[in-house]
């Protein structure tokens, strides 16, 4: 009996996540994500729902609900993964809990220019990572592009690692990115995104670290006077779809969702582009101090990082190599 219910109510909650009735014809798939709606990746989001609802002809509708309405990126992803939420867009950071191959993107100085990014990413890496999650129910569709990650500091500019320490830094729910700012010298301090912006105006974090456009959407410049281009980090987004969710729709389905992702991709590339260029010139228009420090100090800094994930997890070493040996 008990196993009766609780299939019952899975079945239940499935339809909830479609939003649909059972004998409709429309799905409605609701998107959570936690991102602004002035951000590059929320328009990209609402281009993929309107492309999936013109090639089903109205059978796919894709509800977008931005600012963390539904959750943080963690609470997103588990939600996904019991079905009752349809799909969303997270940091690739967000997910090393859920794909050890997907937190290898989170080590710094990774990459060695953009034509690498672009490589690993369009290429037979990124399909693999984008279905490294699939065992937990997670299935990625695409990768946004989400730039370079670069220090920003209330109190003040970050030349080299030393300036760091004495620093709370916030990061991402995520060891590797806790790891890096501890080798750095820095004192990591998790933080959700949604509440980052007050926990620097209170002072429960000193500094953070970002792309251009989420500093500046975001409004952390408000706060925030000092950006340090070191472009420590290039962590891209990524689209996903419950795999629950995945499996219910037919393959015809299948194939508009993915076709939509990929058009929301092209677009929002584009997009990113243009923010990238607006957020730096507005920012430094609102007073922020933009300072460019050379690489190589940080970069040395972090060494010790590829070791302790080497040592931590040896099956991620092929990945580690592939990536720095594509060209
Ligand atoms: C980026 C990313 C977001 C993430 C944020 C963060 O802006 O696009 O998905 O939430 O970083 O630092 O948490």
């Amino acid at each position: 009996m008990k196993r009766l219910l609780s299939f019952t109510s899975f079945c239940f909650l499935l339809i909830c996540a479609l939003g649909c009735k059972p004998e409709s014809k429309v799905r409605i798939i609701k998107m959570g994500h936690a991102q602004v709606t002035a951000h590059p990746v929320h328009n990209a989001m609402v281009y993929l729902a309107e492309r999936v609802e013109e090639k089903s002809n109205g059978r796919i509708k894709v509800k977008v609900y931005p600012n963390q309405q539904l959750g943080t990126e963690r609470e997103l992803l588990e939600l996904l993964q019991i079905g009752s939420l349809g799909m969303t867009k997270v940091s690739a950071a967000s997910l090393e809990a859920f794909s050890p191959e997907i937190s290898v993107l989170g080590l710094p100085y990774l990459f060695r220019d953009d034509e690498h990014i672009d490589k690993v990413f369009n290429g037979e890496i990124g399909d693999q990572l984008l279905l490294s999650s699939e065992k937990f129910w997670l299935r990625g569709l695409c990768f946004y592009d989400a730039g370079k990650r670069s220090f920003y500091s209330k109190t003040k500019p970050i030349e080299t690692p030393e300036d760091l320490k004495g620093l709370k830094i916030r990061v991402q729910e995520s060891k590797m990115a806790i790891n890096m700012v501890r080798g750095m010298g820095g004192s990591p301090t998790p933080v959700a995104y949604g509440e980052l912006y007050t926990a620097l105006q209170q002072g429960i974090v000193d500094a953070a670290e970002n792309n251009p456009p989420s500093f500046y959407n975001s409004r952390h410049y408000e706060v925030c006077k000092y950006y340090t281009i070191d472009e420590h980090t290039v962590i891209p987004d990524v689209v996903l779809i419950s795999t629950k969710v995945w499996e219910l729709l037919s393959p015809e389905e299948q194939q508009w969702m993915q076709e939509a992702a990929d058009e929301s991709a092209v677009y929002q590339a584009k997009l990113w582009k243009e923010s990238v260029e607006e957020s730096m010139r507005e920012v430094e228009k609102a007073g922020v101090v933009i300072s460019y420090p050379p690489k190589d100090p940080f970069a040395e800094s972090v060494k010790s990082v590829y070791e302790l994930v080497k040592s931590e997890n040896p099956a991620l070493i092929p990945l580690i190599d592939k990536i720095q040996n594509t060209r």
